[in-house]
This record gives structure tokens, C-alpha cells and sequence, in this order.
């Protein structure tokens, strides 16, 4: 629902607010290396910033406050952080999201660590691969409606911020050549530079491979176990973001792969309930049936509940899942067996885990917790 067509509503949408384009050119927009965001922490290679918004501290303070502000909606009762809250690797505990008029989202709240290094954006949407543009969604998108800003009200969204003398002051000194810095434009830039300095990197893992940590046998073992061609995960979930879709300067090539891991097959011919039916929905070919983005595992064991729908509750559910290579639903109208669904990836198999070996992957899934993200005050709301 959210890809292809309400991504080109909203886009006409926030060209109707009077705000002109923000991030250029769109995606294939030209980027500038010259302005990092951190510095690049524990071996993860330096992230792309677009030329069209350079990274300031300024930007990205502002970005903060507004993150967390609840006028940035129509109603004034929801901001980014309802639905990506700190204290959960920026998701919502929700299985599904909710939106600031009552409207259930099809789609679990996703975390925002390391955002800047995903080569797409959302669960399943290859056309959606700068922040800029993705956040055109939650703002204006009608289908769900999320913060519900839209003709009749965007005016009075901007003036609530007019009216806030420390708030002006920030856009002032983040957009300093602007003469009415109050725009969305300007909101959704420095928002941006706001989600890409949420990076997450020092985990145990991390300190681990840096010498600085050690892990536990049962952690090790889960390790192994993860890295493995027995349990297989580091094949989607493997990259230094443990995920499969990264970008970052200097990379020649950026892959975007999605994988159907067959979790349902409601017709028995492959199919996944709309409007949840993954990369189809955005191409409506047959092959791209129930495929998703691999998400980055940093801090999983904070994001319950998992799955592009939230449907498994806990990494206990994950795992028994994995082992029995897809997932069969008895009843109810989601029945069907997902482990022979036709468009399954290959890498979804059984996979002979014991119980030690399923405890073993949950500990070594929780050395990737970063506390330190967590409670990072540069990132907690500034209010
Ligand atoms: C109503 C809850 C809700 C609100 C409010 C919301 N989001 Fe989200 N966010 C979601 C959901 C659900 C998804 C997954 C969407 C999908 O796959 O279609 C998501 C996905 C994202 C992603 C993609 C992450 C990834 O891994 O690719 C980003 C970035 C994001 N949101 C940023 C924001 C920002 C910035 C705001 C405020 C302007 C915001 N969100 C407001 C629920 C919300
Ligand atoms: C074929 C690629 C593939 C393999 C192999 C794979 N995964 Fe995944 N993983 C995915 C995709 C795709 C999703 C999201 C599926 C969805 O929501 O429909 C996912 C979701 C998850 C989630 C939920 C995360 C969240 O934020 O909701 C966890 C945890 C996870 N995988 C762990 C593992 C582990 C552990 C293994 C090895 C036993 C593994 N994965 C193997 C592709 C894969």
C-alpha cells in the first residue's frame, strides 16, 4: 500500500503543500562525500549524505526536536517517536503501528539504527531509497493515514512553529539563508540529518571483535551457529549491519535483495495477505510474492515483535520458525503452509536445531544490543 502508488500521492501531495522538491533529484540524486555524520565507529565504512542536504549539527539538532514534537501532525498528537521510540531501537513494541487518527498500519514500526546505511527504505519498496523521500509517507500519507498533515491543515502546522520563539531560533540557525526558514522542506532536511546520525556500532559484538569485549560460550556458540552453512543466517542477515541491503561510499556495487521466507501461503499457490504481499506489491510480478527486505538484526532483541505484520511475538517463535523452514498456520484465514510456498527462498529450509542451538542464536542475537544507542542523550527527546 505504501509503495508505488501512495508514494506517488504523497509526492504530489507535499508539491501541493508549496514546498517544492527536497532531495533533488530524487533517488539517483548526486551525493557528496564531504561531510561526515560521525565518525566512522568500530570499522563501519563512512555513510553517503546527499549534496542536496550537506549534514550540520544544526540541521540535525533541530531534526531532534522535531523528531520528538507532536505538533509535526495534523492533530497535534503524534510525532516520528510514538511510533520509533529510543528505548526500542526506534520501533513501537507494536505488532502493527497506529496512527495519530486511530488508523492501524499494515506494517510493524521499523527500528532506525544505522538508516543511513540502507539501500532501501521500509519493508519492501525498491523505489524508496532516500530518507527525504520516505518521509514524505508517515507526514502526508493517507493510506494509513500516519501524522495526518494535508491541505486543510499544513498551515497550521507551520505556524505552530512560528510561534515558538526557541524553535524559530533553531530553524535560524540550521537554515541560516533562508528568510522564512519554517517549511517542510527545510523540516524533512534537517529530520533527515537527525535519523543519519543514528548510528549504532558499539555493541558487545562490536567490542568483542574490537578486543575490548568477550562472549560467553553459549554467545560463541550462537555465533558460529549464525555464520555457519548449517543455520544459514549470515546469508541474508550478514553484512556489518547484519542485514543484505547496505550502501556506503565507495562501494561499487549496491545490491537490494528480498526473500520470501515463507510465512504464508494463503491460496496455496505462494499468497501473502494484502496489502502485506511484499516486493508484488510494488511490481505485481508472480515471483516477487512475499518478499521482504532482510532487516538489520543490531538490537533485536529489543524490537518485538518481528516480522514485516509483527506477527512472531518473541526470538524463541523467530527461531522455531527458521527450523521448521517456513511457518504453518492451522486455522483461521491465514491458513496455509508457508514452508512450501513456491516462491520461498532456497536459503529457507529445516534446519536441524536443538534447543541448545536455538538458546545459543538468542544469545549471540543479544550480544548485538548497544546500550549505549539506547540511552544516547544526543538522541533522546530534547524536551
Ligand atoms: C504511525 C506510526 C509511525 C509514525 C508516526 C512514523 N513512522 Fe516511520 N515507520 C512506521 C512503519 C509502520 C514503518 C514501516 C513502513 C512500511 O514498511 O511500509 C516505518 C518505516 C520508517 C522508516 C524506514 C526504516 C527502514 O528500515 O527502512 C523510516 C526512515 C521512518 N519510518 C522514519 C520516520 C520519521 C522520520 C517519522 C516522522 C516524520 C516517522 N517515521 C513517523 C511507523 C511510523
Ligand atoms: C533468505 C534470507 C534469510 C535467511 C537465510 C534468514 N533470514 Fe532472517 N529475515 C529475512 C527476511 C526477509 C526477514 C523479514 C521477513 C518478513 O517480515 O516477511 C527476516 C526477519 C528476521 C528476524 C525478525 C527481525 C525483525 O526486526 O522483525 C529475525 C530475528 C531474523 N530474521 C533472524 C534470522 C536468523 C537467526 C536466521 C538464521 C537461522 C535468519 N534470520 C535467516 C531473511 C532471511
Amino acid at each position: 500500500m505504501l509503495s508505488g502508488l501512495t508514494l506517488l500521492a504523497s509526492t504530489v501531495m507535499l508539491l501541493a503543500c508549496g514546498s517544492g522538491g527536497v532531495g533533488g533529484g530524487g533517488p539517483s540524486s548526486t551525493h557528496s562525500h564531504s561531510t561526515p555524520v560521525t565518525p566512522a565507529l568500530n570499522g563501519f565504512p563512512a555513510a553517503i549524505i546527499p549534496a542536496s542536504n550537506p549534514y550540520t549539527e544544526e540541521k540535525m539538532q533541530l531534526g531532534r526536536q522535531l523528531f520528538y514534537d507532536t505538533r509535526l501532525s495534523g492533530n497535534g498528537s503524534q510525532s516520528c517517536a510514538s511510533c520509533h521510540q529510543q528505548d526500542k531501537a526506534f520501533t513501537d513494541g507494536r505488532p502493527l503501528a497506529i496512527g495519530s487518527t486511530g488508523e492501524t498500519h499494515p506494517r510493524n514500526s521499523q527500528g532506525l539504527a544505522n538508516v543511513v546505511y540502507h539501500a532501501t527504505l521500509t519493508w519492501a519498496n525498491p523505489a524508496l531509497t532516500e530518507l527525504e523521500r520516505q518521509m514524505e509517507v508517515p507526514m502526508f500519507g493517507e493510506h494509513p493515514v500516519e501524522m495526518g498533515i494535508n491541505d486543510q491543515n499544513k498551515n497550521t502546522v507551520l505556524s505552530r512553529f512560528r510561534q515558538d520563539p526557541a524553535v524559530m531560533k533553531q530553524f535560524q540557525a540550521a537554515f541560516p539563508k533562508d528568510a522564512d526558514p519554517v517549511s517542510f522542506a527545510n523540516i524533512i532536511a534537517a529530520i533527515a540529518s537527525f535519523e543519519r546520525a543514528l548510528v549504532s556500532s558499539d555493541s558487545r559484538y562490536d567490542q568483542f571483535l574490537q578486543k575490548k569485549a568477550t562472549l560467553s560460550a553459549s554467545e560463541l556458540r550462537g555465533m558460529n551457529l549464525f555464520m555457519g552453512e548449517k543455520a544459514e543466517c549470515f546469508h541474508c542477515h550478514g553484512s556489518f549491519n547484519f542485514n543484505d541491503q547496505v550502501k556506503f561510499q565507495g562501494l561499487s556495487q549496491v545490491d537490494t535483495p528480498f526473500h520470501n521466507t515463507g510465512l504464508y501461503n494463503i491460496d496455496g499457490k505462494g499468497g501473502f495477505p494484502f496489502p502485506n504481499r511484499g516486493l508484488f506489491e510494488s511490481t505485481l510480478r508472480a515471483q516477487d510474492m512475499g518478499a521482504f527486505r532482510a532487516p538489520s538484526l543490531r538490537n533485536v532483541a529489543v524490537t518485538a515483535p518481528y516480522m514485516h505484520d509483527g506477527s512472531i511475538a518473541t526470538l524463541k517463535d523467530v527461531l522455531d520458525f527458521y527450523a521448521a523452514g517456513g511457518r504453518h498456520i492451522t486455522s483461521g484465514i491465514y491458513a496455509g503452509d508457508g514452508r512450501t510456498n513456491p516462491y520461498k527462498s532456497d536459503l529457507i529450509t529445516r534446519i536441524n536445531l536443538s534447543e541448545q542451538d536455538k538458546s545459543d542464536l538468542i544469545d549471540f542475537l543479544g550480544t548485538l544490543t548497544d546500550e549505549k544507542f539506547l540511552k544516547n542523550p544526543r538522541f533522546s527527546n530534547p524536551n
